[in-house]
């Protein structure tokens, strides 16, 4: 009987190491106390009662929008504290370099039921937010897409997904959560009701 060298083992890399690249943050957490969503959700409805904002466009099922200024109302002081407070943490994660920063534009959106709004980015910011105000039964989700998804022109079949081939992330919609990313990340609404 010959002897049979044993089966070469395939030459790998030595030190090997992996890159993050480009990495997309989704920043997250519950409001400290939910109850401020009961107190702003009564102001907005005083608003859409008072005849200011707009239909939302960009859809067949329109939505309510209010001016793009609430930040500058009282009673979203609370809510603006909070915002301010996490964006300067955030800042400070991306290392920039300021003097201040500010809240540019704050508006609400009251969307009809199977009201959806399509991808779209934030431009001339450089974070955007949300926060779930009221999120009822089957309340669609917001959803954020990789930056990559329309460069790809191959797309294997995934066996399990994970955060190296998903090119959508989406949390489920819960009362009380903030949401901030960097503006230039694609974001669409999805309301089934
Ligand atoms: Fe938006």
């Amino acid at each position: 009987m010959l002897d049979r060298p044993a089966a070469a083992k395939p030459a790998r890399l030595a030190t090997k190491q992996m890159f993050s690249m480009f990495v997309t943050p989704m920043f997250t957490g519950m409001l400290p106390d939910i109850g401020l969503c009961d107190r702003i959700e009564t102001k907005l409805r005083e608003i859409q009662k008072s005849g200011r904002g707009s239909p939302s466009p960009g859809g067949m099922i329109l939505a309510y929008m209010t001016p793009d200024d609430l930040q500058t109302l009282l009673e979203m002081k609370e809510l603006v504290d909070v915002v301010m407070a996490e964006a300067a943490s955030i800042l400070d994660v991306y290392a920039v370099h300021r003097d201040s920063h500010y809240v540019s534009n704050m508006w609400a959106n009251i969307a009809n039921p199977n009201r959806r709004h399509n991808f779209h980015i934030h431009p001339n910011c450089l974070l955007s937010g949300l926060v779930y105000i009221k999120v009822p039964k089957n309340c669609g989700a917001t959803i954020f897409a990789s930056p990559r998804l329309h460069a790809k022109n191959l797309e294997p079949d995934y066996y399990k997904m994970n955060e190296f081939n998903a090119d959508i992330f989406s949390l489920p919609p819960e009362k009380g959560r903030m949401l901030i990313w960097p503006s230039d990340l694609p974001t669409a609404r999805l309301n089934v009701r």
